[in-house]
Formats: C-alpha cells, sequence, structure tokens
C-alpha cells in the first residue's frame, strides 16, 4: 500500500474500507491536465522567489509532463489508498524525482490545489458551452433564409393566436441562448480570480508570489482572501445555475419540436438518424434524440439544490464535504455539452411540412387581432374593436367559416366603418403582413434581425 502524504501523524495503517469512502480519484482524474497545469505555476514562482532552484523547477515541470502524458495513455494505476488526483500525480513525481518532488507541495495545499484545478475547468468549461451555444445559434440563423416565406401560427396556451414568419421562432431561440452566453461570461468573471498559495485557509509565512501564478494560469488577479478561497464554491453553483437555464430552453424546445413531429400538428420532419423505431409497431419513428434532450433536463436541474444543499451550513473553510461538487458538476456539464454537440444537426436536418401547414393555416382565427387594430385605425375605441370582433369570431364558429368568409355586408353589420380595404388584414397571410413593430414577427422586422444576428455571429 502506498504510504501516505500525512504519514508522519499517523502510526498505524487506514482502513480499506474507509479508504473506498473517501477517495475522489474514480471521478476527479479528469481533473489532471489542470492539476498539471497548476503545478508548473507554482513550481515556476517557487524558482522566481528562490524556494526551489531553477534546475529543481525544470526538473518538476519535466516529470509533470511526463506523468500527465502516462495519465492520459491510461497507463497510470489509480488506486484508492492515493484519495485524489493530486495525490497520484505527487507520488508519481516523488517516485521520479525524490526529495525534489517533495519540495513542490511548499506553500501550497490541497485545498487551494483542488479550487485552482477546479477553476480552470470549470473557465475551460464555460468557454466550451459558449462555443457550442453559438453552433446553435448558428445553425438557427442558416435555417432563416430558407424558411423566411413559411407562416407559422403563433400559441399563446397552445392555442392559436396570431401568425409569425418561421425564422421568428428560430430568433427567438438565438435570444434565449443569447442570454445564457451573457449569464456564462458574467460568471467568468468570478471564476476567473486565481485561488493559488491561499494554501490551506490562512495562506502562509513563505514568500510565495500569488501575482504570479494568478498571471501564470491566466488568471485576472488572486482571490483576496485566503479563507474565501478554501470554502468559496458560489462560481460552481452559478455555473450549474447557467446549465440548468441552458437545459431548460433545450427542454422548451425539444417539447415544442416533439409536439410539432406529431401527427396531429404535423408541422416538422425530423431527419431519420434523430429518431428511433419501435421494438414491437413497426410504422412508429419516435423524436427519442428530442425526448432524451427534455429528459436530461432532470439532472441538470437537480445540480443546482444538489450543490446549494451541500455548501449550506458549512462553517469556513476547507470541509470534505466540498469534496462532493465535482459529482454534479461534473454531471450537468458533460449533460449540457451533449445535448448541445446533438443540437445543430438536428436543427439543419429538421424540414418544416409547408403544405400541411399551410393547408391549417386559416384556421384558429389567427386573424383576429389584425381586423381588431384595422377597426382601431380606424378610429375605434381598442375596447369597442375587440368587442365587434369577438363577436364576429363568435359568429363565424356558429356558421363554420373564417373572417375572410364574411361579406362586406356582414363585416359593416358589426361596424359600419369597415370598407373594402379590411381585405388587406383578413387571411393569415395578410395578418402577418400586417406585423410591422420593432421585435414583431411580420416580414420587415423579421429580415431586419435575420440580418441583425448574422452580423453578431460572424464577428
Ligand atoms: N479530493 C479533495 C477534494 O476534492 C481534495 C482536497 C482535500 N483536502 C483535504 N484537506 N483533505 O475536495
Amino acid at each position: 500500500m502506498a504510504a501516505k502524504a500525512w504519514g508522519g501523524r499517523f502510526s498505524g495503517e487506514s482502513d480499506a474500507q474507509v479508504e473506498m469512502f473517501t477517495e475522489s480519484i474514480s471521478f476527479d482524474a479528469r481533473l489532471a491536465p489542470y492539476d498539471v497545469q497548476g503545478s508548473q505555476a507554482h513550481a515556476t514562482m517557487l524558482a522566481e522567489v528562490g524556494l526551489i532552484s531553477n534546475e529543481e523547477r525544470d526538473q518538476i515541470c519535466g516529470a509533470l509532463d511526463e506523468i500527465l502524458g502516462e495519465i492520459e495513455r491510461g497507463e497510470m494505476p489509480f488506486s484508492a489508498s492515493l484519495e485524489d488526483i493530486h495525490m497520484h500525480i505527487e507520488r508519481a513525481l516523488i517516485d521520479r524525482l525524490g526529495d525534489v518532488g517533495r519540495k513542490l507541495h511548499t506553500g501550497r495545499s490541497r485545498n487551494d490545489q483542488v479550487a485552482t484545478d477546479m477553476k480552470l475547468f470549470v473557465r475551460e468549461a464555460i468557454d466550451r458551452i459558449d462555443g457550442l451555444l453559438a453552433d446553435v445559434q448558428r445553425a438557427f440563423v442558416e435555417r432563416c433564409e430558407g424558411d423566411q416565406d413559411v407562416i407559422l401560427p403563433g400559441y399563446t396556451h397552445l392555442q392559436r393566436a396570431m401568425p409569425v414568419l418561421a425564422p421568428h421562432y428560430w430568433l427567438a431561440y438565438c435570444e434565449k441562448f443569447q442570454r445564457d452566453r451573457e449569464r456564462l461570461a458574467d460568471g467568468r468573471k468570478r471564476v476567473n480570480l486565481s485561488p493559488l498559495g491561499a494554501a490551506a485557509l490562512a495562506g502562509s509565512s513563505l514568500p510565495i508570489d500569488r501575482h504570479q501564478t494568478a498571471e501564470l494560469l491566466g488568471f485576472s488577479e488572486p482571490a483576496a482572501n485566503s479563507l474565501d478561497v478554501s470554502s468559496d464554491r458560489d462560481y460552481q453553483i452559478e455555473f450549474v445555475q447557467n446549465l440548468s437555464l441552458i437545459a431548460v430552453h433545450l427542454s422548451g424546445l425539444a417539447e415544442e419540436w416533439i409536439l410539432w413531429f406529431s401527427t396531429e400538428f404535423g408541422f416538422l420532419s425530423l431527419p431519420e438518424s434523430y429518431t428511433t423505431g419501435s421494438s414491437i409497431m413497426p410504422q412508429k419513428r419516435n423524436p427519442d434524440v428530442l425526448e432524451l434532450i427534455r429528459g436530461k433536463t432532470a439532472r441538470v436541474i437537480a445540480a443546482v439544490p444538489q450543490m446549494l444543499v451541500l455548501l449550506k451550513g458549512l462553517p469556513m473553510a476547507y470541509n470534505r464535504d466540498l469534496q462532493e461538487d465535482k459529482i454534479a458538476l461534473f454531471d450537468a456539464y458533460d449533460t449540457i455539452a451533449a445535448c448541445l454537440e446533438l443540437m445543430p444537426g438536428m436543427i439543419s436536418g429538421a424540414a418544416l411540412n409547408r403544405d400541411a401547414i399551410a393547408a391549417r393555416l386559416e384556421e384558429g382565427f389567427l386573424d383576429a387581432t389584425a381586423l381588431m387594430e384595422y377597426l382601431i385605425k380606424k378610429g375605434v375605441p381598442m375596447r369597442t374593436g375587440h368587442e365587434t370582433v369577438g363577436k364576429l369570431v363568435a359568429e363565424c364558429e356558429n356558421r363554420g367559416c373564417t373572417l375572410s368568409d364574411l361579406s362586406l355586408e356582414q363585416l359593416q353589420s358589426a361596424c359600419d366603418l369597415i370598407d373594402e380595404d379590411v381585405r388587406k388584414v383578413l387571411g393569415t397571410k395578410n395578418a402577418m403582413a400586417a406585423l410591422v413593430s420593432y421585435g414583431s414577427g411580420g416580414k420587415e422586422p423579421v429580415t431586419e434581425q435575420i440580418g441583425r444576428w448574422r452580423e453578431r455571429l460572424d464577428s
């Protein structure tokens, strides 16, 4: 069994069951590249301030590169008795370099070390998720041109409400994902402060230079309070909160497309490769990928309360409870990354069923609001116009017809201000074309927004 790093204080051997219970190597091995990066910066700084020689620094940095290679090739055997990735790497270093290896942990503790590793990990994760979100946005924007002539019913309460151009839907998702990106970027500022050198909880009496390690690792500056560093996981909670909002956005999109893919809606065809069949019903083609994106939202959202509860009531500074942070965070991150990676292919591969959509576009009085606004333009008070059109809709329902089917006389009997020009707003296509306000679903505002998004994503 490998000797412990804290062997001096202990006389007996540790219990194998306890080792299995306390280990984290089974889930923190993926921190190896960040651990090596942090250790190399630390060694560089130790040499700079004279705590180790330049030769020792070079030996340490070189050996760390070799060790990382070994880990990445799967050649390092992991053992619960060495607890975590930090101890595995330090042990391998000492095995190689002896006393020189025993100097690396000067002026640092595993507490600031794990905090540094996790901040480097989360920083990179944020950048990756940001790129994946941009890919999803791009896939939507790419669809816009081809779908520019398709009108879709817009819904509230899942009841037909007003018509919009199809790209208006695509760009609505771009907006949501843009806010997700902005939230990630904002959280990144709080991630990007260096924990390294805060040591166990109180800093060090040695002349370490935390500004230098912060700079070497690309952090904006060192975090200012060692007690806070050792206990702070706020930035991780912010990150999983931001991930859970992405999950909610993806889940809403998945739900919408699952509905649109149903026979009842019939709006959307999904690429065959994103659907699966049934083991018994030969005709089936199920939107399993979308259902799983919706389903996996559960574990991403669950990571937020899991981490809040983990932190709740912890006294300062480091407590071993904090080791559990990685389980929730890694799972939420991996889940969102996997969902986002699938999306662009599905978004560009899906097709709107134009004929089926068009065939039912006059159902549901999508032009009723346009008719009301026509009356407002004629000087009718809004509430009166609302009531007038409401009555006309009721009449149409009785007759089993649309507003366009009514004769001018029938329309005029509801309001004598209506004349022949009403034909310009009746019908779903006209009602869509009538939408001109900034950010609305009509032709011009949507074209303007497509241009804005193209520019934004190009830069
Ligand atoms: N594996 C531990 C964690 O993830 C590293 C820090 C251990 N620190 C300690 N004082 N036991 O939190």
